[in-house]
């Protein structure tokens, strides 16, 4: 949704609170021009989580009064699940100067747009909402970034074995249930999505149900938190096993999203890959205990405060990297520590366990002269190697933030393209960046040769 040049609010000095408005400065297809050699110094404050927020949002449709959001993060994705809301009939006061969202789903409709539901993985997150309030729900396929088939086959086996029956449509899902019941449901995998479905149909379900198995990520218990502080039932939050007993009704509340530990990831490391030293404010260190464990081990001096983060670096070290659901390595940090391992001593090993295509990302830095050799889930990164600039795609939210952090130690210029991935997920990317010291800018892509 292209925001009016006029609308947009003045842009911030960053060290006085979260970023309040996507970097959407030039309509129209933009690409990031960065330049290398200047190490990352001075105070980043974050934003909240990209992957609560929106779930936060859906799970809006649950209750009948307004549910007020704070500290939702200013980013492109945040705008189309508000669409896809207000298609279900949802009122939504989106403020994203303020970073607050009201949402009102008096009557929610049960059959969504197609458009704004295919542009992102999130807008799944309505289906389980909508069955447990509405007892009916009909979605197109979701979005997202390519990393992996992402199929929706564990929301759909355990919203039956809860009583919905599943209508297959051609590039649409349809799931109907007269009512909800409790059942015992143990995921072949921790899928974050599909526990995120499973708890927000059960808790308005008949009965108790039990997820096993179930996903643990910062963000699944930010969600499970706000539920219960609306009056839901929850045992195990955090943990592998999930017990939701169904209650009447839920009512509504203000709740503040909780901070975004992948962009937290991804700023520590742009400060250890370019030498720097950067505090980084409105984090939970306890979020990213196995990030930190390996920027330790790469020789990163990294300092805990109670909500904020300094890293430091000077020289890095070869570690390996085994990405695993929470509180394994963070699959949305893999790409971001890929290219801090091509400058670091020695070879380490990187393994990608949660997408099955998510190094997609080698080809663009090998582009740069990175040398990494993938064998199946497996790359192996040698270094450290001088990076040269070159034009990169930015494929997804995570290789194109990746791609702009190889720019920041590169010679020459590097060209990050389709940066709209990045805007899906990191509020003012580029001014934060410039005001850490970077040398980067947003250009218009016509004015770029290549
Ligand atoms: C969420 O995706 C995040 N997206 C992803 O972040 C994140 O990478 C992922 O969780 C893992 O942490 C959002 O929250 C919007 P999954 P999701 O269900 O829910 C397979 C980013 O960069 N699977 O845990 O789609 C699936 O194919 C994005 O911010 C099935 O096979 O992740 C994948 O291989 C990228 N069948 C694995 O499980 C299913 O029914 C993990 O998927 C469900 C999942």
């Amino acid at each position: 949704m292209a925001i009016p040049l006029d609308r947009l609010p003045p842009m911030v000095n960053l060290s006085s609170g979260p970023f309040s408005g996507p970097s959407l400065e030039l309509p129209g297809p933009a690409v990031f021009r960065v330049r290398g050699g200047t190490p990352l110094r001075g105070t980043v404050e974050l934003s909240g989580a990209k992957n609560s927020a929106l779930k936060l949002m859906a799970a809006s449709l649950l209750c009948e009064g307004t549910l007020e959001l704070s500290a939702v993060p200013a980013i492109a994705d945040v705008p189309v699940m508000a669409d896809i809301l207000r298609g279900l009939g949802v009122e939504v006061d989106l403020d994203m100067a303020a970073n607050t969202c009201r949402l009102t789903a008096a009557d929610p409709q049960w059959h969504a747009p197609q458009d704004a539901v295919t542009r992102i993985r999130a807008s799944v997150s309505c289906l389980g909402p909508l069955v447990g309030r509405v007892g009916r729900a009909r979605l197109a396929l979701p979005g997202g970034d390519k990393i992996g088939a992402r199929g929706i086959e564990l929301h759909l086996r355990g919203l039956e074995a809860m009583g919905a029956t599943i209508i297959d449509r051609p590039g649409e899902v349809e799931v109907v249930a007269s009512h909800l019941h409790g059942a015992m449901i143990t995921l072949d995998f921790p899928s974050v999505g599909a526990t995120e479905n499973l708890v927000m149909a059960a808790v308005l379900a008949d009965g108790t149900t039990v997820i096993d198995n179930a996903a643990r990520e910062p963000e699944i218990q930010d969600l499970c938190r706000m539920l219960e502080a609306m009056g839901a039932h929850i045992d195990g939050i955090g943990g592998p096993t999930l017990e939701i007993h169904g209650v009447e009704r839920l009512h509504p509340i203000s709740w503040a999203t909780c901070p975004d530990r992948i962009e937290a990831g991804t700023y520590a490391m742009a400060a250890a890959l370019t030498g720097g030293d950067v505090l980084i404010e409105r984090v939970r260190p306890s979020d990213l205990t196995m990030p930190l464990i390996k920027l330790r081990a790469a020789g990163v001096l990294v300092e805990e405060g109670g909500n904020s983060l300094r890293i430091k670096a000077d020289g890095l070290d070869a570690v390996n990297v085994v990405t695993l659901p929470y509180p394994g390595f963070p699959t949305d940090l893999q790409p971001q520590m890929m290219v801090l391992l091509s400058q670091a001593q020695g070879t380490s090993r990187c393994t990608e366990n949660v997408f099955e295509s998510r190094f997609s990302f080698v080809e663009q830095i090998a582009r740069m002269g990175a040398d990494v050799q993938i064998d199946g889930h497996h790359a192996l990164i040698r270094g450290p190697v001088k990076l040269h600039g070159a034009h990169l795609q930015g494929l997804d939210v995570r290789a194109g933030a990746a791609g702009a952090m190889a720019g920041l130690v590169a010679t020459g210029e590097t060209f990050v393209h389709d940066v709209h991935h990045v805007d899906r997920g990191y509020a003012g990317f580029v001014p934060r960046l410039q005001a850490l010291g970077a040398d980067i800018e947003r250009l218009p892509l016509a004015s770029v040769d290549g």
